[in-house]
Formats: structure tokens, sequence, C-alpha cells
């Protein structure tokens, strides 16, 4: 991971020295749209002959949000500035902190060591700036070799440099509970990168038991402790699989003894081949990552884990594979799930469902959970509907609702809520079992499946995140890396420090 410091320049006495101690190596400068440039803009500028100003006239760089301007080597100290647009003052906030981060640091990944100058921003700021830098840096290089890695990851060291002393021990002292937040979407990244031949159900529950050194507490179910729990809907999907399912619970107390905790549950399919409702084969590799729902709630839990969180939350992961063999369930199957209800299984593709409605009953029966999240990459349609910008919100309380709403404006990691309708219920309505998993059109199909899991909800209050469009960027965008985004750490870490750490 990217290792940051924080750092000052002295700006109101121009010291002549600490300048041209910056001026060597590889600077980003934050600038802001038509502003006075700052001091420590305008001092590097002068010191080489103005070349910044002339080389942002010349690539009419004005500081545009999403925009930057590289130059090479000035002079023979100065191997690279980058000037990165950051837009309107008034709108420069976590987010477009974390985006400038994140763009720095891709541009910079040519070099090994770099300074980034903030200009006037508060050292909180500054701290979400390093935070997108880190992030942008990120890279899932398991499987290349390492001369190949550097040509463009070379960056190991990012120094910051803040407004003032004050500015950076502000974010000196929120830096730690940033760096959990970091880890646990590289923890995400990480797993939902990793192919599905390596990361299986079973070495899955093993990289999140790993986490017990960090206080978590874990428990793994195998297939015969999830049969005796009922988990009909789960082990149908799995039937089809040589990967053993398995069902992991996270733990952790950082909250009053008695108070009841947060529950999170992801969707864990490391695999979805559609089962014998198979899918195409062009772009089915994509499903390796049908797990990021998963990933998500395991790198949360590692983040809360990781910052100590004054809060007690429980992660649940539904972990299987779905696949086509001679054991595989069939189309019109029907499984009875952990709640009792019957399920008509008219197309084994759409199993992320099935496999949220145990691990969902299991969470709202076992922990009477304040409410419960759910995170899926759980239908196509939700990408044509709102592409790659936005996640599907589906929830049955308004408050909870726009709690999430917010936190994913503040994180960039944006929700857009959809109506869930007993209309809409109607239609999954079987005519042999309680349900079915699929309604006969084509029509609403994200609503639909919403539909679906409420069923197995109750009275508890309750959000789902469709995630399939968001989950995996196949361009790099914002300052961040192509490949898994880690969507849903930022957005929930937010979600719980506003609204249930205060
Ligand atoms: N994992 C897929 C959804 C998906 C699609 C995720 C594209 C990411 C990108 C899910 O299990 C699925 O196959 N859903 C079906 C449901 C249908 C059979 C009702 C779909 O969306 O086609
Ligand atoms: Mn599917
Ligand atoms: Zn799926």
């Amino acid at each position: 991971m990217l290792q940051i410091s924080f750092s000052t320049q002295n700006n109101s006495e121009h010291s002549h020295s600490q300048e041209e101690a910056l001026i060597k190596g590889a600077l980003a400068i934050l600038v802001f749209e038509s502003e006075e440039e700052s001091p420590v803009f305008h001092g590097v500028n002068k010191a080489i002959a103005d070349s910044l100003t002339r080389a942002a006239k010349a690539e009419a760089f004005t500081g545009k949000e999403g925009t930057h301007c590289v130059i090479l080597a000035p002079v023979s100290h100065l191997s690279r500035v980058v000037l990165i647009g950051v837009g309107k003052k008034e709108a420069f906030q976590t987010w477009e902190a974390e985006k400038a981060g994140g763009y720095a640091a891709s541009l910079l990944g040519k070099e090994k060591e770099a300074s980034l100058i903030t200009g006037y921003i508060s050292g909180d700021l500054a701290a979400h700036v390093a935070l997108g830098a880190v992030l942008g840096a990120y890279h899932f290089s398991a499987y290349r070799n390492e001369a190949e890695v550097l040509k463009n990851h070379k960056l190991i060291k990012l120094s910051i440099v803040a407004s003032s002393v004050d500015e950076a021990d502000k974010a000196k002292s929120l830096w730690p509970s940033l760096v959990a937040v970091a880890q646990g979407v590289a923890l995400t990244r990480d797993v939902v990168s990793e192919p599905a031949n390596v990361l299986t159900p079973i070495e899955f529950a093993d990289r999140i038991s790993n986490l017990r050194c960090h206080g978590l507490e874990v428990e793994v179910f195998d297939r015969p402790a999830m049969e005796k729990l009922g988990f009909g809907a789960l082990l149908g999907v799995a039937q089809g699989s040589v990967n053993e399912p398995r069902m992991v619970v996270m733990r952790w107390n950082g909250g009053k003894k008695d108070d009841s905790p947060l529950a999170f549950v992801g969707k864990g399919v490391t695999f979805d081949s559609g089962g014998v409702s198979l899918k195409p084969a062009a772009g089915m590799e994509e499903m390796k990552w049908d797990m990021a729902g998963a990933g998500a709630v395991v790198g949360l839990m590692a983040a809360l884990a990781l910052r100590k969180a004054k809060v007690n939350a429980v992660g649940l992961v539904g972990l299987v594979e779905n696949m086509v063999s001679g054991k595989a369930q069939r189309p019109g199957d029907i499984v009875k799930s952990a709640s009792g209800k019957t399920i008509e299984v008219l197309n084994t593709d759409a199993e992320g469902r099935l496999v949220l409605a145990d691990v969902l009953d299991y969470a709202c029966k076992n922990f009477a959970p304040k409410l419960v999240v759910d995170l899926a990459t759980l239908t196509g349609a939700i990408v044509v509907s709102l592409g790659h910008e936005y996640a599907g919100l589906f929830s049955n309380n308004d408050t909870l609702a726009h709690a999430l709403e917010t936190a994913g404006l503040q994180t960039g990691e944006k929700l857009w809520r959809l109506p869930l309708d007993k209309e809409y219920d109607k239609l999954l309505n079987s005519d042999i079992a309680d349900i079915q998993n699929i309604s006969s059109g084509r029509d609403a199909g994200s609503i639909t499946a919403a539909q679906f899991l409420k069923r197995f909800i109750g009275e508890t209050s309750w959000a789902h995140l469709d995630i399939a469009g968001v989950a995996w960027a196949k361009k790099s965008r914002h300052g961040q890396p192509k490949g898994a985004t880690g969507f849903g750490v930022r957005l929930l870490d937010r979600f719980v420090r506003e609204g249930f750490e205060k």
C-alpha cells in the first residue's frame, strides 16, 4: 500500500530553502478553478521560470474538475509536475478530495516518491486526498511479473503538503481511521479480482477467517451446518459444483454491550455460470466477480475492526458456486428455504436471490439487528437502468434509505432508489410453491428481484443495494484503477460513522 506522510510548507515566510526543498523529484499540485494561485504554486512556478503557467496556458488547463496537465522535467532536478484540476472551491468536499488524490497517484505512477501540494484546504480534506491517493495507487498484481507491474506502479511514498501545521496535524490525527478504510477497500478489490479457480467458497472463507487477528469474531458454516439450518435455497444453488459452499458470519463488537447490531449481508457467488439456465459464453468470465457484494461486506467489516469503530456490527456472506453438472439444480425444482417458504426455481440463473433468501432470514432471526443492508450483484437489469454511475437502492424504510443516499453522495458511491410495491410482489406468486424465483416476464427485473428478497425480511428495517453495474469498472475512472471498485465499503463506513457512532 502507498505510504503517506503529512508535512507543511511555511507559506507566510516564503522561505527560500523550503521551496527549494520541495522543488525536487515529482510534484502534484491541486489547482482550483478560477482562483488566485496559491503561494506554493506561485513559489514553485517562479522557481522554474513560469513553466507551470505557460504549460497550463498551452494546454488550456484552467483547473476544471477531472482535468490535469503534466509537465515533464521542466528543470533538471524536477522530474514531473502534475497539475490536478479540482474544480470550484465551494464544491470541494470529501469525495472531490478523494478523486483528486486518485488522479494524482495514478499520474505519478512512474515515480517512486512524490509530494502532493494541497493548497488551502482543511486537514480533514487533505486526509481524504491521501485516502484517494492510496486507493488510486491500488493495483492487483498477484499474477504479473514484477518488471511489468513496475512500469506504471512505482509510487511507494507520497508526502502530502498541507496548508499549515495545524491542518497537517488534523490530517495526521484523522489518517489512522482512513487507512483502515483504505485497507478494507483494498481487501474487497483483492478478493473481487481473484479468478474463480482460486477464490472458491472455501478459499474465500479461509481469507475471512484470517481477519480474526484484527479482532473480528468469525464463524464458518459448512454444508452439514447449513443443512441443519434448513438452508435449502442456498444449497440448491451450490449442489451443481464440486466446490463446497460456506456461510461466514463476522462479528465486530465495538459498541455498547447489549446494543443490537447493524447487519450487512453479501451475495458471494464465486462464479455464476447460470447453472442449467446457462449464460451465453460472451462475457461469462465477468461472473467471477459475482461475489462483489460479499467482498464489500468483508472489506467493510475489516475496516470497522481496523479502526475500532464504536458500533456493533455483524457481516454475513453466502458463498457458493453456481455451476452446471449432472448434480445441478434444474429449472422447475422446488426447494425449501430456511424461512420455511418453498421456492419454485424457474431459472437457475436467478441464483443470488436464492442464496440471499437463506442468509437474510438467518440474519433477521438470529441477531435481531437494528437494520439489515444487503449488497448483491443481483441483476443485469440494474445495469440497463442505471449504467455504471449509481447502484440501485430498495428499502422498506425511508429514514434508512435517506441515510444511505446521503452517504452515497458524500462518498461518490451513489445510490438511486427504485420502488417496491405489492403489485410487483404478486408477479412472484407460483402455481405450485409459496414463491417462484423469477417473474414470468422480463419487465422490472431489478424490482422483482428486490421483491423476492423482501419476502424473507419480515419487519426488520432493510435496504438492498443492487451493485451489478458498479462493482467492476472496465475503464479507470474518478482517479481509480479499472477492475474491482470496492463499491460499498466507503459508502457503508460513512453510513456507520454518521448514523451510529456519534
Ligand atoms: N449475477 C447475475 C447478475 C449480473 C449480470 C451481475 C451482469 C453482473 C453483471 C445474476 O445472478 C443473474 O444472472 N441475474 C439474471 C436474472 C434473471 C435470470 C431473472 C439476469 O440479470 O439476467
Ligand atoms: Mn445468475
Ligand atoms: Zn449471479
